[in-house]
């Protein structure tokens, strides 16, 4: 009589391998936005409790296909195999193959391969444009003869060319004059700090000295005492410092460099505040943050981390 048939013989019992697992994607997926080391430290801890998770899954399954020893006599020799045929590796009413276990692995294996299709790319989309340096090309803003000293130069250019006229963005330079034999320039972002509208110069432009070098519009100031948003009233002085209104921080600024005699603008940064004037000011600076953000002070604890932009 046949015995009756264990409905689940290979289940394994509950394992905190896929809790693992799934604390080592948040913690890669945290660390992505926060900071490389804490991303390669959740990979690592998904991948090891991966591999173990995998191990236990496959355990089962290779005891599974293990090869049975022959029963043996009392007496220790190998019973012989029936006439007719080879020996019996599994006795009767058990599964030669481990159906539950094949069931387990191709669920999971399926499951994680439509996961990942429908993930990655969305994640990728996400997560990897600020990763991309987009738009952090260099920009040839004109000779460098082309910036009085002393005065503000309202520079206009676009990020770009290829996105055409949508990409024009404006800076505000000025050349400091010469700082232990280097030229030194201001050039400070026409973003609001608050959020984000465009700045305008206090003081009247000397609209026909305008120049035009390809893409790139230069308008000259005459006189300017800062500079002030028309949105919501915030006032900044003529080193980006705020002085009134809602912005919590100073305008930011351009990186530069000078090559073949021409002014190249590189990455913004951000700016809590500028100590001093010109060539010689102290600049407080801050990876860029956005309109609104405070970059230093307590204040800034109760933003959420920003990805790199
Ligand atoms: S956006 Fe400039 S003050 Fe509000």
């Amino acid at each position: 009589m046949t015995e009756p048939r264990d409905e689940n013989p290979h289940v394994p019992g509950p394992s905190l391998w896929p809790v693992g697992f799934a604390v080592g994607i948040v913690v890669l997926l945290v660390g992505i936005v926060i900071s490389w080391w804490i991303a390669g430290l959740g990979a690592l801890i998904a991948l090891c409790f991966a591999f173990l998770w995998v191990r236990d899954l496959t355990a089962g399954t290779a005891l599974a296909h293990a090869p049975e020893v022959p029963p043996e006599s009392p007496t220790g020799a190998n019973l012989p195999a029936p006439e007719g045929g080879p020996a019996m590796p599994h006795a009767e009413g058990e599964e030669r193959y481990p159906r539950a276990k094949f069931l387990e692995l191709s669920t999971l294996g399926l499951g994680g391969v439509i996961g990942g299709l429908v993930s990655v790319p969305a994640i990728g989309f996400m997560v990897a444009p600020p990763f991309l340096k987009q738009g952090t090309k260099d920009h040839d803003i004109g000779p460098i003869t082309d910036y009085p000293e002393g005065k503000y130069v309202v520079a206009t250019f676009m990020s770009d060319k290829s996105q055409g006229t949508v990409s024009r963005r404006t800076a505000f330079v000025r050349y400091n004059g010469q700082q232990n034999g280097q030229p030194s320039f201001t050039i400070i972002s026409n973003h609001c700090a608050h959020l984000g509208c465009p700045v305008q110069p206090n003081g009247p432009l000397d609209e026909k000295g305008t120049k035009q070098l390809a893409d790139v519009t230069l308008i000259p100031t005459i006189s300017i005492a800062g500079f002030g948003c028309p949105c919501h009233g915030g006032q900044y002085d003529t080193e980006g410092n705020r002085t009134s209104g809602p912005p919590v921080r100073a305008l930011d600024r351009y990186s530069f460099s000078i090559r073949n005699g021409h002014l190249f603008l590189g990455h913004a940064f951000s700016v809590s505040h500028v100590d001093g004037t010109g060539a010689t000011a102290k600049i407080h600076k801050w990876t860029q943050a956005f309109p609104g953000e405070h970059v230093n002070g307590i204040e800034s604890w109760l933003y959420p981390v920003q990805p790199p932009h």
